[in-house]
């Protein structure tokens, strides 16, 4: 049994294997209705228990459906009415409870202390679902976009990223840089600048990460524009002053002028002002196939997870 909590505890070979393993599952399910069952049915009989302490959509409905297309199913519980929430019950028995009924747990929290305490006390997998300090599975799925459309190793492309990059998401993206050996540049004012634990880290692994505080630099000949929302859901900042903040950093037709001629656009949903509706709704933004994605690549992690990778 594997956990699946940050990238930058995978190694690069089972990283591309979960990559390569969607690719080869989407590929058969051409012709396929949302609910037919891939053939060989590896998940038959398992449980997946899903927990979200924050909102979501497309994590919640990739996951649910991807389980269900392996042959297993999920339940999903609403923190408010569990005891654990109201003080009633201990992190460590709920946790328990949790691993006799079910077989993985996905959860998304407000809290990287609680993933490790419900790692601490389960028996079965633990998979991030987004977590304030990283969001492991969107950007493993959008490496695999960026692939499928750019038909090449994410290892030849220059990846940037325009806006907060001290995010769940960047922080990600930042570990899987280093893992999938892409170059990033990253644009965002100077005070939002990333984590210096997370680039001590990328230091020591060589990285090949490069920080402007204009979109020009950053941008300039990349293949592909990534942007997130300026305000994240655990945000605790005055919101008005940072969205005031990052009022040159919006990814717009200019910025998109500055990559190549065939750049792409991306953003991991829901999205605010940091994206103009003209480069959004742009035959560049690839951000509806992007979401669809996660269903494919939820599937190779849950494979993962209960060591069915093949
Ligand atoms: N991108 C993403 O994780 O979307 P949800 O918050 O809707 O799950
Ligand atoms: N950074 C965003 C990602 C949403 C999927 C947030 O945490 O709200």
């Amino acid at each position: 049994m594997n956990h699946f909590i940050n990238i930058r505890d995978i190694s690069s070979s089972i990283l591309r294997k979960i990559i390569m393993n969607a690719k080869k599952r989407k590929i058969k399910r051409k012709k396929t209705s949302t609910l037919d069952l891939d053939p060989d049915k590896p998940l038959k009989g398992k449980l997946l228990i899903q927990m979200f302490e924050k909102s979501s959509l497309r994590t919640r409905l990739s996951f649910s459906i991807a389980v269900k297309q392996l042959s297993g199913d999920e339940v999903t519980l609403r923190p408010d009415e569990l005891h654990l929430s109201k003080g009633t019950e201990s992190l460590s028995d709920t946790a328990k409870i949790i691993s006799t009924f079910g077989n993985a747990f996905m959860l998304r929290t407000d809290s990287d202390k609680k993933i490790n305490e419900f790692k601490k006390y389960m028996s079965i997998p633990i998979i991030n679902g987004l977590s304030p300090s990283s969001h492991p599975t969107q950007v493993l799925s959008d490496i695999y976009t960026i692939e499928e459309i750019k038909k090449k190793p994410i290892s030849k492309l220059i990846i940037c990223w325009i806006g907060d990059a001290n995010n769940n998401v960047i922080n990600s993206l930042i570990e899987a840089s280093v893992k999938f050996s892409f170059k990033l540049n990253i644009a965002c004012p100077k005070k939002y600048e990333p984590n210096k634990e997370l680039l001590k880290w990328v230091k020591k692994n060589k990285g090949k990460i490069k920080i402007f505080n204009t979109t020009k630099e950053a941008a300039y000949k990349c293949d592909v524009i990534f942007t997130d929302k300026v305000i994240s859901m655990n945000d605790k900042v005055n919101k008005s002053k940072k969205l005031k903040d990052f009022r040159n950093f919006k990814v717009n037709s200019n910025v998109m002028n500055f990559a190549k001629k065939d750049a792409i656009f991306l953003h991991c949903l829901p999205r605010g002002p940091e994206v103009s509706d003209k480069v959004f709704f742009s035959k560049q933004s690839k951000v509806w196939q992007q979401a669809l994605n996660r269903i494919y690549v939820q599937k190779s992690i849950l494979l993962y997870c209960f060591d069915k990778l093949r």
